[in-house]
């Protein structure tokens, strides 16, 4: 890994003004074409960064622990300009209409609704933390889904954060624009989440999962090519929507803090395996199957690197279904449709399966024979069909790049 706080290097989490294309539909062109007929004239440059999948270590980023989130080929673009005159203009190929004027200056917390929230969260975070930036003519257009749970929120705001380095010549380090994304999400997007999805976001490298600490943000790619192993991992999005604003994930948060300060630790990631049955005999009731998960959970993650570190990729199966256990029956942010998809995915041939993300619906992965992908998704799409649900729509999941300048 790279020490605390260090640039990606290799893991793609320097300042994030490097040239690799972009992925995913709509490119480069495509955005600047249409910030030319929103806004008139060229933009200074365009960045994309994309959403992820995470494969083993949920709700443990805010415990200080460890997680192997890997970024998707879908990607959030961001065209823009520098404006002398501090105002910030947002439109968005998704949200369509008359776009979002406000000034760069006078930006606060809970003065900006909807998606706008995020690049105006990154604007207020970047000159709260002392960096001078004025404003920017700004066009957004994205292939991540939102409410997947595929974190298109984050790609979003690492997208603009990269944008306003690249803009305003800041050359911050990746897990610096990562923890300026993070701030955003938290102030002006209403969620208290972990650092996760904005590292993976901006520090995510092709063909590799990215194994983080999220105590020192210290991180490694873990080359994962299941192709080259005769496998394929499916994204299985159940279209159940999620939103972590809610107070769901902000309760998890808060019972998880609570149990570690009970324990005396100053996070959850600081109880061993090794004494988790005597701390869970210390803790209330209601405290334990979130502790139990979390610490199992932070152990997954060590076994799922050193499996894919060995190239014993079948072996990460069994451990992905561990782990959609332990978040359904400990920390109980499965629902029905994610279990569903899971249970008949192992059925059919899958070698393991798991909820991805937050939780509350959104998306499933599974790893699977590449000869059986199809089985898999037929039996899922007709178990969903029998139990009356939408089909779930099925995303190519290629380990990819983090945030790039793509023109
Ligand atoms: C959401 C949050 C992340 C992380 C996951 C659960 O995606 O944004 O920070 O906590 O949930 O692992």
């Amino acid at each position: 890994m790279t020490g605390p706080g260090g640039r990606g290097g290799a893991a793609g989490g320097g300042s994030a003004g490097g040239g690799a294309a972009g992925g995913g539909a709509g490119g480069a062109g495509g955005v600047a074409e249409a910030f030319a007929g929103r806004y008139g004239g060229l933009p200074d440059g365009v960045w994309a960064a994309p959403g992820r999948v995470n494969l083993i270590g949920e709700h443990t980023d805010y415990n200080d622990g460890f997680c192997l989130p890997m970024a998707l080929p879908r990607v959030t673009r961001v065209a823009a300009r520098r404006r002398p005159d501090g105002l910030l203009r947002l439109h968005s190929a998704q949200a369509g209409g008359a776009g979002t004027e406000l000034t760069a200056a006078g930006l606060a917390p809970g003065t900006v609704s909807g998606w706008a929230r995020y690049p105006a969260g990154v604007v207020w975070a970047l000159t709260e933390a002392g960096h001078t930036v004025g404003g920017a003519d700004v066009y957004v257009d994205s292939t991540v889904p939102t409410g997947a749970g595929l974190s298109s929120s984050a790609a979003l705001a690492c997208a603009v954060a990269a944008a306003y380095d690249g803009l305003y010549g800041l050359d911050l380090p990746g897990p610096e624009l990562a923890r300026l994304a993070q701030r955003a999400e938290h102030v002006f997007g209403g969620v208290p989440c972990g650092i996760m999805d904005q590292m993976v976001s901006v520090c995510a490298t092709d063909g590799a999962a990215l194994h983080l600490d999220t105590r020192t943000l210290a991180h490694r790619p873990v080359p994962f090519d299941p192709a080259a192993h005769g496998l394929a991992l499916l994204v299985l999005d159940t279209r159940v929507k999620h939103d972590l604003a809610d107070g769901a994930y902000a309760a998890l948060r808060a019972g998880c803090q609570r149990a570690a300060a009970l324990l005396g630790l100053p996070a959850l990631r600081d109880l061993p395996v090794a004494g988790l049955s005597a701390a869970l005999a210390e803790l209330p009731p209601e405290l334990v199957p979130l502790v139990r998960h979390v610490v199992t959970e932070d152990a997954r993650v060590a076994e799922a690197v050193a499996h894919l570190d060995a190239g014993e990729l079948t072996a990460l199966g069994p451990v992905l279904t561990a782990g959609h256990a332990s978040l359904r029956d400990d920390y109980r942010v499965s629902c029905a449709e994610t279990d569903l998809a899971v249970d008949t995915a192992l059925a059919a041939g899958a070698l393991g399966a798991r909820m991805t993300g937050g939780g509350f619906g959104g998306c499933v992965i599974a790893l699977v024979p590449e000869d059986g992908s199809a089985a898999v998704t037929a039996a899922v799409t007709a178990a969903f069909r029998t139990a009356g649900h939408a089909p779930p729509a099925v995303l190519p999941a290629v380990p990819s790049a983090g945030v790039r300048r793509v023109g």
